[in-house]
């Protein structure tokens, strides 16, 4: 092995730069390999689009969000948008990605990724391509790791906005909503929702009723507080709704993006209890922004050294992973469509419960 190519797909995340830096530092110093890094992912890939990566280039990203290499969400080249004689088609254009890198030299390609960018990795592996991916996304729903960068730093934004909230809402005695990421899995919503203190947690593992949290806005009430906190998944669902809530309340093709849960469930309540006053918050991606935590740096940088590792070690096909506090290693076929989500009977779920949490049931 002697040169390694790194690219970041899909939503960006804090900690996508802090790999990056520790996979450069770690691959030149300690096995005298080079480093470029693809452009704006799979994309770069396509248009051998990208930059030499040295102590240099990395230095000074440690803490930044974002991506150096930037990135792009759509761009799978297993079905990929070009134009032929003037016209728009989706084709297969892996072998052109192929093509590249045995032209760069590139022996290895380490991937940055959630589910979707790292299938694409898998299928780059099983064309014959030594990959190597890196669990990313804030939503923390990737299977086979404890946990993904970027989900810390993401829980830190909510739990902020929460302590917010709660002096507000005990100012104006009002029932305030915090939309937050969580399209499949409600880690965000669940993590920040108890130690940002919420009254009131909706995932999209636990269907929720307008009942269930009447209830609980109804039982504060009675004990004389008058403001209540909800944070609710983007992808919560309402009981006997097939539908995710946003999905039904916009026209848009993508609604997922556009929130719309916390302005339903805004609208829905206050029919239901006249007498409160309801504000909604749609945090966006305020949550996927700014500096990475302290926390997803160190894991961060740890995943990149462990990429290194594999790749020394001759492993491909996989993605590093965290199991149990230790760096290890899970085959990409084993990680790609499992979707993890919150399970409902877990220690975190007790605890909400016993802190008088309702979850909407
Ligand atoms: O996958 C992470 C995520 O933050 C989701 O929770 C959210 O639905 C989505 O990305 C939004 O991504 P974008 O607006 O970049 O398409």
């Amino acid at each position: 092995i002697k040169k390694i190519g790194i690219l970041t797909g899909g939503g960006d995340c804090p900690g996508l730069n802090a790999v990056i830096r520790a996979v450069t530092k770690a691959a030149i110093s300690n096995y005298g390999y080079e480093v470029i890094g693809y452009k704006f992912g799979y994309r770069g890939l396509y248009n051998n689009d990208f930059i030499k990566l040295d102590a240099q280039s990395v230095s000074g990203i440690l803490h930044k969000g974002g991506t150096i290499l930037y990135s792009s969400n759509k761009d799978n080249l297993f079905d990929y948008m070009v134009e032929e004689n003037g016209q728009k088609i989706k084709k297969d254009v892996s072998d052109m990605a192929v093509a590249n890198l045995k032209k760069e030299g590139v022996d290895v390609l380490v991937v940055l990724g959630g589910d979707g960018t790292l299938t694409s990795a898998r299928d780059f592996a099983r064309k014959g391509v030594n990959v190597i991916g890196v669990p990313k996304t804030i939503d923390n729903d990737l299977s086979k790791t404890d946990v993904t960068f970027g989900f810390n730093s993401a829980v830190d934004v909510v739990v902020d906005a929460l302590d917010k909230l709660h002096t507000t809402a005990e100012s104006h005695h009002r029932i305030m909503i915090l939309e937050v990421m969580g399209r499949n899995a409600g880690w965000i919503a669940l993590h920040a929702g108890i130690a940002g203190s919420a009254d009131v947690i909706l995932i999209p593992e636990i269907p929720y009723s307008l009942d269930g949290i009447v209830a609980k806005i109804n039982e504060r009430s009675q004990r004389g507080i008058p403001f209540s906190i909800i944070v609710v998944s983007e992808g919560a669902k309402e009981k006997g709704g097939e539908l995710t809530v946003c999905k039904i309340v916009s026209d848009s093709p993508d609604p997922v993006r556009l929130g719309g849960i916390g302005n339903k469930l805004a609208l829905d309540l206050e029919g239901r209890i006249p007498d409160h006053e309801f504000r909604n918050t749609v945090l966006g991606h305020l949550q996927r922004g700014g500096i990475t935590s302290a926390y997803d740096r160190l894991l961060s940088t740890r995943y990149g050294i462990a990429a290194v590792e594999l790749i020394a070690a001759g492993k491909f096909g996989c993605m590093v992973a965290l199991q149990d506090g230790k760096m290890t290693y899970a085959m990409l076929e084993d990680v790609i469509g499992e979707n993890k989500q919150v399970d409902i009977h877990s220690e975190l779920i007790y605890v909400a419960k016993s802190l008088g949490v309702s979850f909407g049931e």
